[in-house]
Parts: structure tokens; C-alpha cells; sequence
């Protein structure tokens, strides 16, 4: 059956059987392989992509129940790779083989979506799904951190230096 889904903001029309896992459909049908296939089975997170802005797990999630709904990848996260929890994950090193990452980023993207301001308590609840093998945990909390600092005042920043700083008149 065509299902119409919308992945970072660009319809599509992918003809699947409604119980392939949207997994399988981005990594093999539509052949973004940022996803990434861990356990299968919903144990791990580092398949995590956001469906409607919630982080869910793409290899429990069937076609049929993200069909016409708003699907962000890895991919989608920020148009220049600049999205503040990138910024922060390439300033800290919180990477170390790299596997997990993109999981990683989008619960805590998700996160910081709705707690822009998140405690440790908070990090750790939302956080507490996504398995590390390297360990990278608490790089993971420090970056989650910064990225929310850096929102912070990026937007607390007045418009006119803003203007000032890309040059405008
Ligand atoms: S691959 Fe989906 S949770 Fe592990
Ligand atoms: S960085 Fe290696 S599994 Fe997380």
C-alpha cells in the first residue's frame, strides 16, 4: 500500500506492506542511513528519530502509524549541522565511537524541546533509554547543558547586535 509521509519537511510516498517499521523504510527504502539499526527491538535508542516533535523509536514505529505525520531524522535536526546540541557534542567531544549519537540527539532534542531548560533529573529520565556501549553518559548530560546555555543566550542576545554581527545596516 503508498503511504504519504513527510521526513524532514519533504513529502514522500513510500508503497510498503503498514507494518514495516519506519527503521526499514528510511535506511532501506528511502536510503538515509543516518538512523541506525541497534537492538531491533526497542531496547537500545539508537534508532530514536521524532515523529510530530516526540522522540519515538523508528523500529516500533510502523509506516502506517507515521503515515501523513511530520518525521525528523538525523538529518533533519538543522540544515547547517549547527544546531545547538551539535554544536555542544563537537565542542565537548561527547562522540566517542559514535554509534549511538544520533539516537542520543534526538531524545535530546526532544527534551530540550520542551524543557529548554532541563535539570540533571530531567536529562536523566529522558535520557535513561538511549545505551552507550563507549560510556559517553555523562558527556552526553554536559552537552545537553551547554546546548541549553548556548539557546539561552543566543536568544536572551538584543536583535540590533544580532544585526550588527551578520552585517547588516
Ligand atoms: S534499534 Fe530501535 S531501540 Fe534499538
Ligand atoms: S559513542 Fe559508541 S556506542 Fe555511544
Amino acid at each position: 500500500m503508498a503511504y504519504k509521509i513527510i521526513v524532514n519537511g519533504r513529502p514522500a510516498t513510500v508503497d510498503v506492506p503498514g507494518d514495516m517499521p519506519m527503521l526499514w523504510v528510511l535506511r532501506d527504502v528511502l536510503k538515509m542511513k543516518g538512523t541506525k539499526f541497534g537492538c531491533g527491538v526497542g531496547q537500545c535508542g539508537a534508532c530514536t528519530i521524532h515523529l510530530d516533535g516526540n522522540a519515538v523509536r523508528s523500529c516500533l514505529t510502523p509506516i502506517s502509524a507515521a503515515a501523513n505525520r511530520h518525521i525528523t531524522t538525523i538529518e533533519g535536526l538543522s540544515e547547517d549541522g549547527q544546531h545547538p546540541l551539535q554544536v555542544a557534542w563537537e565542542e565537548l567531544d561527547v562522540p566517542q565511537c559514535g554509534y549511538c549519537q544520533a539516537g542520543q540527539l534526538m531524545t535530546a532534542s526532544a527534551l530540550l524541546a520542551k524543557h529548554p531548560h532541563p535539570t540533571d533529573q530531567q536529562i536523566d529520565d529522558a535520557m535513561s533509554g538511549n545505551l552507550c556501549r563507549c560510556g559517553t553518559y555523562l558527556r552526553v548530560r554536559r552537552g545537553i547543558h551547554k546546548a541549553a546555555a548556548m539557546s539561552a543566550s543566543k536568544s536572551a542576545r538584543p536583535k540590533t547586535s544580532a544585526r550588527k554581527s551578520s552585517g547588516g545596516k
